[in-house]
Protein backbone atom coordinates (compact mmCIF):
# COMPACT_ATOMS: atom_id res chain seq x y z
CA UNK A 1 0.00 0.00 0.00
CA UNK A 2 2.66 2.43 1.27
CA UNK A 3 4.88 1.50 -1.97
CA UNK A 4 1.51 2.30 -4.11
CA UNK A 5 1.32 5.67 -2.95
CA UNK A 6 4.82 6.61 -3.44
CA UNK A 7 5.12 5.98 -6.85
CA UNK A 8 1.57 7.82 -7.43
CA UNK A 9 3.59 10.97 -5.93
CA UNK A 10 6.51 10.41 -7.87
CA UNK A 11 4.70 10.60 -11.07
CA UNK A 12 2.69 13.62 -10.00
CA UNK A 13 6.28 15.02 -9.21
CA UNK A 14 7.91 14.22 -12.76
CA UNK A 15 4.43 15.34 -14.02
CA UNK A 16 4.54 18.77 -12.53
CA UNK A 17 8.56 19.01 -13.31
CA UNK A 18 7.95 18.55 -16.64
CA UNK A 19 5.88 21.05 -17.40
CA UNK A 20 7.57 23.58 -15.74
CA UNK A 21 10.53 22.80 -17.78
CA UNK A 22 7.78 23.34 -20.99
CA UNK A 23 6.71 26.46 -18.99
CA UNK A 24 9.77 28.08 -19.13
CA UNK A 25 9.16 31.21 -21.83
CA UNK A 26 10.55 34.78 -22.69
CA UNK A 27 8.82 37.82 -21.36
CA UNK A 28 9.82 40.93 -22.84
CA UNK A 29 8.69 43.96 -24.87
CA UNK A 30 7.29 42.76 -27.38
CA UNK A 31 8.96 45.77 -29.79
CA UNK A 32 10.47 48.84 -29.88
CA UNK A 33 9.42 51.85 -31.73
CA UNK A 34 12.49 54.47 -32.56
CA UNK A 35 11.18 57.92 -33.04
CA UNK A 36 12.34 60.08 -36.21
CA UNK A 37 11.76 63.99 -35.85
CA UNK A 38 12.07 64.66 -39.33
CA UNK A 39 12.98 62.84 -42.86
CA UNK A 40 16.27 64.47 -42.72
CA UNK A 41 19.08 62.83 -41.35
CA UNK A 42 23.00 63.38 -42.02
CA UNK A 43 26.24 61.89 -41.16
CA UNK A 44 27.73 64.72 -39.44
CA UNK A 45 24.28 64.97 -37.42
CA UNK A 46 22.28 61.54 -37.76
CA UNK A 47 18.89 60.92 -36.05
CA UNK A 48 19.97 58.89 -33.29
CA UNK A 49 17.66 56.21 -31.15
CA UNK A 50 16.67 58.35 -27.90
CA UNK A 51 17.38 57.26 -24.15
CA UNK A 52 16.61 53.76 -22.89
CA UNK A 53 15.16 52.96 -26.52
CA UNK A 54 15.84 49.01 -25.54
CA UNK A 55 14.51 45.84 -26.49
CA UNK A 56 14.85 43.38 -23.01
CA UNK A 57 13.82 39.90 -22.36
CA UNK A 58 14.01 37.31 -19.64
CA UNK A 59 13.14 34.06 -18.24
CA UNK A 60 10.26 33.32 -16.62
CA UNK A 61 9.35 30.08 -15.13
CA UNK A 62 5.81 31.78 -14.07
CA UNK A 63 4.37 35.38 -13.83
CA UNK A 64 6.24 35.92 -10.57
CA UNK A 65 9.93 33.80 -11.07
CA UNK A 66 12.45 34.64 -13.32
CA UNK A 67 15.02 32.18 -13.92
CA UNK A 68 18.71 33.06 -13.93
CA UNK A 69 20.41 33.82 -17.31
CA UNK A 70 23.68 31.97 -18.12
CA UNK A 71 24.10 33.40 -22.05
CA UNK A 72 21.74 35.33 -24.00
CA UNK A 73 21.98 36.39 -27.79
CA UNK A 74 20.12 38.67 -30.10
CA UNK A 75 19.94 37.40 -33.37
CA UNK A 76 18.51 40.10 -36.41
CA UNK A 77 16.25 37.51 -38.06
CA UNK A 78 16.53 38.77 -41.86
CA UNK A 79 20.15 39.11 -41.56
CA UNK A 80 21.37 36.47 -39.15
CA UNK A 81 23.72 39.13 -37.28
CA UNK A 82 24.03 38.31 -33.73
CA UNK A 83 24.09 40.66 -30.75
CA UNK A 84 25.73 39.98 -27.54
CA UNK A 85 28.01 42.35 -24.53
CA UNK A 86 30.62 42.46 -27.27
CA UNK A 87 28.86 43.87 -29.81
CA UNK A 88 26.85 47.90 -31.09
CA UNK A 89 24.57 48.15 -29.79
CA UNK A 90 25.42 45.92 -26.78
CA UNK A 91 23.02 43.21 -25.03
CA UNK A 92 23.87 43.56 -21.15
CA UNK A 93 22.36 41.80 -18.29
CA UNK A 94 20.63 43.55 -15.70
CA UNK A 95 20.05 41.03 -12.94
CA UNK A 96 18.05 38.78 -14.76
CA UNK A 97 16.87 40.37 -17.91
CA UNK A 98 18.71 40.89 -20.74
CA UNK A 99 18.44 44.38 -22.40
CA UNK A 100 19.63 45.46 -26.32
CA UNK A 101 20.12 48.61 -25.96
CA UNK A 102 20.20 50.89 -29.08
CA UNK A 103 20.77 54.09 -26.82
CA UNK A 104 22.70 57.02 -29.01
CA UNK A 105 22.88 54.22 -31.69
CA UNK A 106 22.37 56.32 -35.09
CA UNK A 107 18.98 55.35 -36.54
CA UNK A 108 20.56 54.50 -40.01
CA UNK A 109 22.86 52.27 -38.34
CA UNK A 110 19.97 49.74 -36.61
CA UNK A 111 18.70 46.75 -38.52
CA UNK A 112 14.84 47.00 -38.26
CA UNK A 113 12.85 44.08 -37.86
CA UNK A 114 12.56 40.77 -36.08
CA UNK A 115 14.82 40.11 -33.74
CA UNK A 116 15.12 36.33 -31.68
CA UNK A 117 15.98 36.69 -28.05
CA UNK A 118 17.93 33.18 -27.56
CA UNK A 119 18.38 32.88 -23.62
CA UNK A 120 19.72 29.44 -22.42
CA UNK A 121 19.45 29.72 -18.37
CA UNK A 122 21.51 28.48 -15.62
CA UNK A 123 19.97 25.43 -15.31
CA UNK A 124 19.97 24.17 -18.92
CA UNK A 125 16.67 25.93 -20.38
CA UNK A 126 16.90 26.97 -23.79
CA UNK A 127 14.64 29.52 -25.05
CA UNK A 128 13.79 32.07 -27.36
CA UNK A 129 11.23 34.46 -28.27
CA UNK A 130 10.44 37.25 -30.96
CA UNK A 131 10.63 41.14 -30.53
CA UNK A 132 9.99 43.81 -33.40
CA UNK A 133 12.39 47.49 -34.15
CA UNK A 134 10.40 49.99 -35.97
CA UNK A 135 11.71 52.91 -37.76
CA UNK A 136 9.93 55.02 -39.95
CA UNK A 137 11.53 55.90 -43.08
CA UNK A 138 13.66 58.84 -43.13
CA UNK A 139 16.58 60.01 -45.93
CA UNK A 140 20.81 59.79 -44.14
CA UNK A 141 22.30 61.92 -46.52
CA UNK A 142 26.17 61.59 -47.05
CA UNK A 143 27.20 64.42 -49.16
CA UNK A 144 24.55 66.10 -50.85
CA UNK A 145 22.36 69.12 -49.54
CA UNK A 146 18.88 68.83 -48.57
CA UNK A 147 16.16 70.68 -47.05
CA UNK A 148 12.49 70.17 -45.74
CA UNK A 149 9.60 71.36 -47.90
CA UNK A 150 7.38 74.16 -47.14
CA UNK A 151 4.17 72.45 -46.32
CA UNK A 152 4.14 71.17 -42.83
CA UNK A 153 5.27 67.68 -43.37
CA UNK A 154 8.55 67.18 -42.20
CA UNK A 155 9.18 63.91 -44.12
CA UNK A 156 8.59 65.69 -47.27
CA UNK A 157 12.41 66.51 -48.50
CA UNK A 158 13.59 68.34 -51.41
CA UNK A 159 16.82 67.47 -52.46
CA UNK A 160 18.75 68.78 -55.67
CA UNK A 161 17.80 70.98 -58.57
CA UNK A 162 19.86 70.67 -61.36
CA UNK A 163 20.26 71.52 -65.14
CA UNK A 164 22.88 69.26 -66.90
CA UNK A 165 23.93 69.06 -70.99
CA UNK A 166 22.06 67.09 -72.52
CA UNK A 167 23.19 64.00 -73.40
CA UNK A 168 24.50 63.13 -70.45
CA UNK A 169 23.66 60.76 -67.32
CA UNK A 170 22.14 62.03 -63.98
CA UNK A 171 22.14 60.00 -60.73
CA UNK A 172 19.08 60.93 -58.38
CA UNK A 173 19.84 59.41 -55.04
CA UNK A 174 17.78 58.03 -52.59
CA UNK A 175 19.37 57.42 -49.43
CA UNK A 176 16.58 56.00 -47.85
CA UNK A 177 16.51 54.03 -44.26
CA UNK A 178 14.09 52.84 -41.50
CA UNK A 179 11.47 49.47 -41.98
CA UNK A 180 10.75 46.72 -41.83
CA UNK A 181 9.76 46.11 -45.19
CA UNK A 182 12.23 49.20 -47.03
CA UNK A 183 10.65 49.76 -50.36
CA UNK A 184 11.15 52.81 -52.87
CA UNK A 185 9.47 53.68 -55.71
CA UNK A 186 10.00 56.16 -57.90
CA UNK A 187 7.65 59.11 -59.90
CA UNK A 188 7.33 61.54 -62.29
CA UNK A 189 4.10 63.57 -62.98
CA UNK A 190 4.38 62.83 -66.80
CA UNK A 191 5.90 59.19 -65.94
CA UNK A 192 9.34 58.01 -65.94
CA UNK A 193 11.79 58.07 -68.86
CA UNK A 194 11.68 54.83 -70.14
CA UNK A 195 15.32 54.25 -70.51
CA UNK A 196 15.83 55.06 -66.47
CA UNK A 197 17.52 52.55 -64.40
CA UNK A 198 17.84 51.60 -60.93
CA UNK A 199 20.80 51.15 -59.21
CA UNK A 200 19.60 50.34 -55.88
CA UNK A 201 17.29 53.06 -54.38
CA UNK A 202 19.36 55.33 -57.01
CA UNK A 203 17.61 56.62 -60.11
CA UNK A 204 19.33 56.82 -63.16
CA UNK A 205 18.40 58.59 -66.79
CA UNK A 206 21.00 58.13 -69.21
CA UNK A 207 21.21 60.30 -72.59
CA UNK A 208 19.46 63.45 -71.06
CA UNK A 209 17.27 65.38 -73.47
CA UNK A 210 14.39 68.44 -72.87
CA UNK A 211 11.93 65.54 -72.14
CA UNK A 212 13.31 64.51 -68.86
CA UNK A 213 12.82 67.83 -67.25
CA UNK A 214 10.18 67.25 -64.74
CA UNK A 215 9.89 66.84 -60.62
CA UNK A 216 11.23 63.12 -59.79
CA UNK A 217 10.18 61.48 -56.59
CA UNK A 218 11.62 59.31 -54.34
CA UNK A 219 9.04 57.49 -52.69
CA UNK A 220 10.66 55.36 -49.34
CA UNK A 221 7.49 53.63 -47.65
CA UNK A 222 8.37 51.30 -44.02
CA UNK A 223 5.80 48.89 -42.07
CA UNK A 224 5.85 50.40 -38.66
CA UNK A 225 3.48 51.20 -35.39
CA UNK A 226 2.89 54.24 -33.78
CA UNK A 227 2.06 52.71 -30.44
CA UNK A 228 3.22 49.58 -29.32
CA UNK A 229 0.33 48.19 -29.04
CA UNK A 230 -1.20 49.45 -32.05
CA UNK A 231 -1.47 47.32 -35.67
CA UNK A 232 1.41 48.01 -38.08
CA UNK A 233 0.51 50.17 -41.28
CA UNK A 234 2.83 51.79 -44.16
CA UNK A 235 4.13 55.17 -43.40
CA UNK A 236 6.11 57.04 -46.33
CA UNK A 237 9.04 60.11 -46.51
CA UNK A 238 9.28 61.50 -49.63
CA UNK A 239 12.74 62.58 -51.53
CA UNK A 240 11.51 65.62 -54.71
CA UNK A 241 14.52 66.41 -57.00
CA UNK A 242 13.96 68.99 -59.65
CA UNK A 243 15.86 68.40 -63.12
CA UNK A 244 15.38 71.82 -64.24
CA UNK A 245 16.74 72.91 -67.60
CA UNK A 246 18.84 70.36 -70.10
CA UNK A 247 20.72 72.10 -72.22
CA UNK A 248 23.40 71.40 -74.88
CA UNK A 249 25.95 74.00 -72.35
CA UNK A 250 26.24 73.85 -69.07
CA UNK A 251 23.96 77.07 -67.71
CA UNK A 252 25.50 79.39 -65.27
CA UNK A 253 23.30 80.59 -62.93
CA UNK A 254 24.71 83.85 -61.54
CA UNK A 255 25.51 84.86 -65.40
CA UNK A 256 22.43 83.59 -66.72
CA UNK A 257 22.20 81.82 -69.93
CA UNK A 258 26.17 81.12 -71.75
CA UNK A 259 25.89 82.05 -75.29
CA UNK A 260 28.15 79.70 -76.37
CA UNK A 261 27.31 77.17 -78.99
CA UNK A 262 26.85 72.93 -78.43
CA UNK A 263 29.69 72.14 -76.53
CA UNK A 264 29.10 68.55 -75.95
CA UNK A 265 31.69 66.86 -73.66
CA UNK A 266 32.83 63.40 -73.47
CA UNK A 267 32.54 63.63 -69.74
CA UNK A 268 29.39 66.01 -69.19
CA UNK A 269 29.64 67.96 -66.03
CA UNK A 270 26.93 69.13 -63.98
CA UNK A 271 26.17 71.47 -61.77
CA UNK A 272 24.17 71.18 -58.32
CA UNK A 273 21.94 74.16 -58.19
CA UNK A 274 20.17 75.12 -54.90
CA UNK A 275 17.04 76.74 -54.76
CA UNK A 276 16.79 80.30 -53.05
C1 LIG B 1 15.57 26.21 -12.59
O1 LIG B 1 16.16 26.90 -11.49
C2 LIG B 1 15.23 27.59 -10.69
C3 LIG B 1 15.98 28.31 -9.61
O2 LIG B 1 17.22 28.74 -10.05
C4 LIG B 1 14.22 26.61 -10.11
O3 LIG B 1 13.26 27.32 -9.37
C5 LIG B 1 13.54 25.86 -11.21
O4 LIG B 1 12.68 24.87 -10.68
C6 LIG B 1 14.56 25.18 -12.11
N1 LIG B 1 13.84 24.61 -13.23
C7 LIG B 1 14.19 23.48 -13.76
C8 LIG B 1 13.37 23.01 -14.91
O5 LIG B 1 15.11 22.81 -13.34
C1 LIG C 1 20.90 52.34 -22.12
O1 LIG C 1 22.13 52.99 -22.33
C2 LIG C 1 22.16 54.33 -21.84
C3 LIG C 1 23.46 54.97 -22.28
O2 LIG C 1 24.51 54.10 -22.12
C4 LIG C 1 21.98 54.32 -20.34
O3 LIG C 1 21.99 55.63 -19.84
C5 LIG C 1 20.64 53.66 -20.03
O4 LIG C 1 20.47 53.56 -18.63
C6 LIG C 1 20.56 52.29 -20.65
N1 LIG C 1 19.19 51.79 -20.48
C7 LIG C 1 18.91 50.59 -19.99
C8 LIG C 1 17.47 50.26 -19.84
O5 LIG C 1 19.77 49.79 -19.68
C1 LIG D 1 2.00 36.47 -8.82
O1 LIG D 1 1.91 37.42 -7.77
C2 LIG D 1 0.63 38.03 -7.67
C3 LIG D 1 0.67 39.09 -6.60
O2 LIG D 1 1.89 39.14 -5.96
C4 LIG D 1 -0.43 37.01 -7.39
O3 LIG D 1 -1.70 37.61 -7.35
C5 LIG D 1 -0.40 35.95 -8.50
O4 LIG D 1 -1.32 34.91 -8.18
C6 LIG D 1 0.98 35.36 -8.65
N1 LIG D 1 0.99 34.49 -9.81
C7 LIG D 1 1.57 33.30 -9.81
C8 LIG D 1 1.49 32.52 -11.09
O5 LIG D 1 2.18 32.88 -8.86
C1 LIG E 1 22.62 27.60 -25.54
O1 LIG E 1 23.14 26.29 -25.44
C2 LIG E 1 23.22 25.61 -26.67
C3 LIG E 1 23.67 24.18 -26.39
O2 LIG E 1 24.76 24.18 -25.53
C4 LIG E 1 24.17 26.36 -27.60
O3 LIG E 1 24.22 25.70 -28.86
C5 LIG E 1 23.65 27.76 -27.79
O4 LIG E 1 24.56 28.50 -28.58
C6 LIG E 1 23.48 28.45 -26.46
N1 LIG E 1 22.81 29.73 -26.67
C7 LIG E 1 23.26 30.86 -26.16
C8 LIG E 1 22.41 32.04 -26.34
O5 LIG E 1 24.33 30.92 -25.57
C1 LIG F 1 20.40 32.40 -41.10
O1 LIG F 1 20.72 31.19 -40.43
C2 LIG F 1 19.82 30.13 -40.68
C3 LIG F 1 20.20 28.96 -39.82
O2 LIG F 1 21.41 29.14 -39.18
C4 LIG F 1 19.85 29.79 -42.16
O3 LIG F 1 18.93 28.78 -42.43
C5 LIG F 1 19.50 31.04 -42.97
O4 LIG F 1 19.63 30.77 -44.33
C6 LIG F 1 20.41 32.19 -42.60
N1 LIG F 1 19.93 33.39 -43.28
C7 LIG F 1 20.77 34.29 -43.80
C8 LIG F 1 20.13 35.49 -44.41
O5 LIG F 1 21.98 34.15 -43.78
C1 LIG G 1 6.70 42.98 -43.91
O1 LIG G 1 7.60 41.95 -44.14
C2 LIG G 1 7.35 40.78 -43.43
C3 LIG G 1 8.42 39.80 -43.72
O2 LIG G 1 9.66 40.42 -43.70
C4 LIG G 1 5.99 40.23 -43.80
O3 LIG G 1 5.70 39.11 -43.00
C5 LIG G 1 4.95 41.28 -43.58
O4 LIG G 1 3.70 40.85 -44.01
C6 LIG G 1 5.30 42.54 -44.32
N1 LIG G 1 4.32 43.54 -44.02
C7 LIG G 1 3.85 44.35 -44.95
C8 LIG G 1 2.83 45.32 -44.50
O5 LIG G 1 4.24 44.32 -46.09
C1 LIG H 1 -1.60 55.32 -34.66
O1 LIG H 1 -2.03 54.77 -35.88
C2 LIG H 1 -3.40 54.47 -35.93
C3 LIG H 1 -3.68 53.84 -37.25
O2 LIG H 1 -3.13 52.59 -37.29
C4 LIG H 1 -4.20 55.75 -35.73
O3 LIG H 1 -5.55 55.44 -35.71
C5 LIG H 1 -3.80 56.42 -34.44
O4 LIG H 1 -4.45 57.66 -34.31
C6 LIG H 1 -2.32 56.63 -34.41
N1 LIG H 1 -1.94 57.17 -33.12
C7 LIG H 1 -1.07 58.17 -33.01
C8 LIG H 1 -0.74 58.58 -31.62
O5 LIG H 1 -0.55 58.69 -33.96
Amino acid sequence: MRIFILTIALFVINDYQGKILDAAYTYGNLNVILQVPNGISTVENPHRAELNKVLWCQANEDANTTLPIDSVLYRHEKTNQTFDQTTTPPVKLDEDRAVLNFTGVPLADILSGKYVCHINTTNDTEIHGNQFVYIRPFFHFNDIEAKLSQDDEPFNVIGTTLSTNKGSTVTFPCPAAGGPNLTVTWERNNGLPEKHQRNGFDLIIPEIDESDEGEYRCIATATVKNETKSPEYVLEATLTHYLKKVTSHIVDEGSGLSDDAATQTEDPNYKLLSEA
